[in-house]
């Protein structure tokens, strides 16, 4: 396949990487040739079978505008941007594009979102409060991490309504992100960790879903279609 990389930070150039690794011609935009997603022609996207996306908050909105409106594909696996996700999964589909976004392309992690919808089923009925702290590198631009925002609304989703789950977020290093997500009762505390050592988990997992995605069109959040990867 054909992989256009945006973004050739910290993860992007390990997705570069691991592409390559996996068989793929790959291409590799940073803000140097894409500034407010100059590069971004329909002609352009011609030339690819499908876009991945590790940018910034802003820089991913304007990157999927022109993906989408070109009707290409695209994996968003930066964070920051979720407002916009209804403009989006609109244009998407006015253009027959390919969409598939998600706050932690780790498999790892997709498990614990699962854990997390059991834990809030099972324990937020039976007196059990919920919280999560996050752990990321300094530069992190979005706080909290879109991963604690999923685990949270799993254990919503869980627990049958919006009970409350706050989020303290902490930036120390290069921290590649921590999650964990307690339950705390007066009697007893379930503690759920998820670890990543290394970003090339990310990598893998967004590689895979380019693999997914570049043979369908539609929308589609990686928390729903990972197992098929
Ligand atoms: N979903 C996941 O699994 C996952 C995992 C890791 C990181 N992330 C997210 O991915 C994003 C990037 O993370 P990072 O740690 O690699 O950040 P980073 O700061 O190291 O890299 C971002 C890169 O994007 C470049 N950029 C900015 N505007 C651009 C543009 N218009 N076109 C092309 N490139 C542009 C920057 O110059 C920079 O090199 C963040 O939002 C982060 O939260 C998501």
């Amino acid at each position: 396949m054909r992989i256009l990389v945006l973004g050739q930070g910290k993860t992007g150039k390990l997705v570069a990487e691991v592409a390559c690794e996996r068989g793929h011609a790959v291409q590799g935009l940073d803000v140097l040739e894409n500034a407010d997603a100059r590069a971004l022609t329909p002609e352009f996207f011609a030339g690819f079978d499908v876009a991945i996306d590790f940018t910034t908050p802003e820089a991913v909105v304007q990157n999927m505008r022109a993906c989408l409106a070109a009707g290409a594909k695209i994996v968003v696996a930066t964070t920051g941007w979720y407002a916009k996700l209804p403009e989006m999964l609109k244009l998407a589909e006015s253009t027959q594009a390919g969409l598939l976004y998600g706050t932690n392309f780790s498999i790892g992690v997709q498990v614990m979102l699962k854990l997390a919808q059991q834990m809030g089923a099972s324990l937020a009925g039976v007196g059990y409060k919920f919280s999560i702290v996050e752990t990321h590198h300094v530069t992190k631009l979005d706080k909290p991490s879109g991963t604690a925002i999923s685990i949270a609304e799993m254990v919503q989703r869980g627990a049958g309504s919006k009970i409350e789950v706050p989020i303290e977020s902490v930036r120390e290093g290069d921290a590649k992100g921590t999650h964990v997500l307690q339950a705390v009762s007066e009697a007893d505390r379930v503690v759920l960790t998820h670890e990543a050592f290394s970003r090339r988990g990310f990598a893998l997992g967004a590689v895979r879903a380019a693999e997914w995605l570049a043979s369908r069109t539609g929308c589609y959040d990686f928390r729903d279609v990972y197992s098929e990867l």
